[in-house]
């Protein structure tokens, strides 16, 4: 068995939308186990005063440092990662000093409510962090016709989703595709990655 560790931030849920759809696409995968997390707000007074996610579990940096894959996703905030996930990401020193992370695959995605309010830059943006922990980045092909079709999220870079001036958007159908397919990509990497050493 491998498990996927799909882990976001999300304050008003397009984020984690985009998240279930990759587990999903993951969970199609025979022999794969996912595990949903999120992290914390840092200043919960700015955030209006409330966890953006009581119904998903904080990670831990045990699950991280354990997964045999990584999805990792947060909302664009002035066309990059939100703070509560680079927070995160600045306390895992000793997941990369002890390699644990080196030759695992990993996938990335984002939401944001205008079309080109920085979808690419945030998602770009997200690998750096991965490439250096040694993480070998995984996108979507475009033998997806749904990179092709999309009016809204959905790119080569990883899964997005846009959801308007209001939030008010669902996911598309090509948002689901694409971030089905990303998951699906991901959990079969990671089982050829964790399969025999030659
Ligand atoms: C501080 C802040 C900065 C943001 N910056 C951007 C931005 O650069 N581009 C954009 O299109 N949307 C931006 N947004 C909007 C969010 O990306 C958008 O509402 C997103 O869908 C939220 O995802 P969530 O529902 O997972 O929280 C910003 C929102 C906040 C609160």
């Amino acid at each position: 068995m491998i498990e996927i560790l799909i882990l976001y931030y999300s304050r008003s849920g397009h984020t984690k939308e985009l998240a279930r759809e990759i587990q999903k696409g993951a969970l199609s995968v025979k022999n794969c186990e996912t595990k949903l997390r999120t992290v914390p707000p840092i200043h919960a007074n700015d955030e209006n005063n409330r966890n953006p996610d009581t119904s998903t579990p904080f990670v831990t940096k045990t699950e991280l440092k354990n997964c045999d894959g990584l999805a990792l996703g947060s909302p664009t905030r002035f066309g990059t990662i939100a703070a509560p996930m680079k927070v995160f990401f600045e306390q895992t020193s000793d997941i990369w000093l002890s390699g644990n992370l080196i030759d695992k695959p990993a996938v990335v995605f984002t939401s944001t409510s205008s079309l080109h309010g920085g979808q690419e830059a945030t998602l770009l943006s997200m690998t750096v962090p991965l490439l250096h922990h040694g993480m070998i980045i995984l996108g979507i092909p475009y033998s997806h016709n749904a990179l092709m079709d999309t009016k809204t999220g959905g790119t080569p870079y990883g899964a997005s989703h846009q959801a308007g001036s209001d939030n008010a958007n669902s996911l598309s159908i090509e948002e689901k595709i694409t971030a089905n397919a990303l998951g699906r990509r991901l959990a079969n990497a990671a089982l050829r990655l964790k399969g025999p050493k030659l």
